[in-house]
């Protein structure tokens, strides 16, 4: 308990709200799942009532499902948001947000996103009339000008994968707020355990839910949690555009939610011990994990974030082969494009990137960077498998 508030997580809260159905007395304690395409409505007005409702949850899945609007309930709670949106990828949750907010004007975003988000706006936004300025993440002078002349929507991810760069929120809220710009913020790697955007200007905060909150690598997901206002506008579009998440996905969502708190307790403090390590090793150039202390902008992740979060990254000394030799070592990580599950994934984001259309991604991406994502596994044993894939 803090402050009269309890820390208690919400799906638990959630559950306790819910009511004993079909005459039964007892309540579920586990949510019940609605895997049904349609609703059937009991009367013909009803029937043309929830045709027109927005948001709805029992006219067509599509439209919502009940599975949805719990599991949305959890999320906008751990955020502190109204409400939240779900759908069937987090880039499909990027994409509807600057679809909504970006078309027929000007988004102004960081250049260091994450590459699917990169190539969307490099390569599919100007077709979509979309016109894009980016702006270095820590250049607050940049965004300053470029919110000068009129912009829609501000995009910004933070920590950045695979560089783990840190963007000041609450600086650059207040300049998009001048501009009358929405701000929508990408906030996967560091989770709502870590960070809390909203409180701190976001007017969205996207997540690929497939990551941290699911975070057992066995759904696809994405999430924009923000006001009831702008909820409206986004599901305009959302279910339309049709990326709907099953109801299946949503119910085993909520099921990764129940333990995303203790997982990010011992990601945070995995991934700070492989930090560590990788710092002391003479194989490796640098280390790039909010938790170290010559972190490029500490200052800031100690103002914004509490905790550092899973995902690390490292160079190599040899470039992209040398790299290449040691994740083909590795014997503990899987080789695989996730992250936020229970064991350990590995890629080199060089390789990665180069297939999601962005322009720049030899500007941003170093040839010989390793990104790593610790599991839940005991980080001695990632460390020892470290030792040996760089000797
Ligand atoms: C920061 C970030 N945003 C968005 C995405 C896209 O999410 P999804 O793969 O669920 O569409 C990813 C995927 O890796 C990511 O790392």
């Amino acid at each position: 308990m803090r402050g009269g508030q309890m820390n208690t997580w919400q799906a638990d809260t959630v559950a306790a709200q819910r009511r004993p159905v079909g005459g039964l007395v007892g309540v579920d304690v586990a949510p019940a799942i609605h895997p049904t395409a349609a609703f059937a409505a009991p009367t013909a007005a009803a029937f043309a009532d929830l045709a027109v409702r927005r948001r709805a949850i029992d006219f067509y899945t599509r439209y919502g499902n009940p599975n949805h609007a719990e599991t949305a309930s959890v999320i906008a709670a751990l955020e502190g948001g109204e409400t939240a949106l779900l759908y069937a990828s987090g880039m499909a949750a990027i994409t509807a947000t600057i679809v909504a907010f970006g078309t027929g004007a000007r988004v102004v975003a960081q250049r260091e996103l994450y590459g699917g988000t990169a190539g969307f706006l490099d390569s599919i936004a100007p077709r979509l009339g979309i016109g894009v300025d980016f702006v270095h993440h820590d250049d607050l002078a940049g965004f300053d000008q470029a919110l000068r002349t009129p912009a829609t929507l501000v995009l910004l991810e933070t920590p950045t994968n695979p560089l783990l760069r840190v963007t000041d929120v609450a600086a650059i809220a207040t300049l998009a707020r001048r501009a009358g710009a929405v701000l929508a913020v990408d906030a996967t790697l560091g989770s709502p355990v870590n960070q809390q955007l909203l409180g701190l200007g976001a007017d969205i905060v996207l997540h690929s839910a497939t990551k941290y909150l699911g975070g057992h690598g066995d759904l696809t997901a994405g999430v924009a949690v923000t006001s009831n206002d702008l909820a409206d506008r986004l599901w305009s579009d959302a279910y339309l555009f049709g990326a709907t998440l099953s109801a299946h996905d949503a119910w085993m969502l909520q099921r990764g939610l129940r333990t995303l708190p203790v997982r990010m307790r011992q990601h945070n403090r995995s991934a700070s011990a492989v930090a560590a390590h990788l710092t002391e090793h003479p194989a490796v150039v640098r280390v790039h994990h909010p938790s170290l202390v010559d972190h490029p902008q500490a200052e800031l992740i100690a103002r914004q974030m509490t905790g550092p979060g899973g995902v690390l990254s490292f160079e190599v000394r040899g470039g992209l082969e040398a790299a290449e030799r040691v994740v083909s070592r590795l014997r503990l990580p899987s080789r695989a494009a996730s992250f936020g599950g229970p064991t350990a994934a590995v890629v080199l984001p060089a390789r990665m990137w180069s297939g999601m259309g962005s322009a720049t991604v030899e500007d941003l991406v170093p040839a010989g960077l390793i990104r790593l994502a610790v599991g839940l596994e005991d980080p001695a044993d990632l460390n020892m498998d470290l030792d040996q894939a760089l000797s």
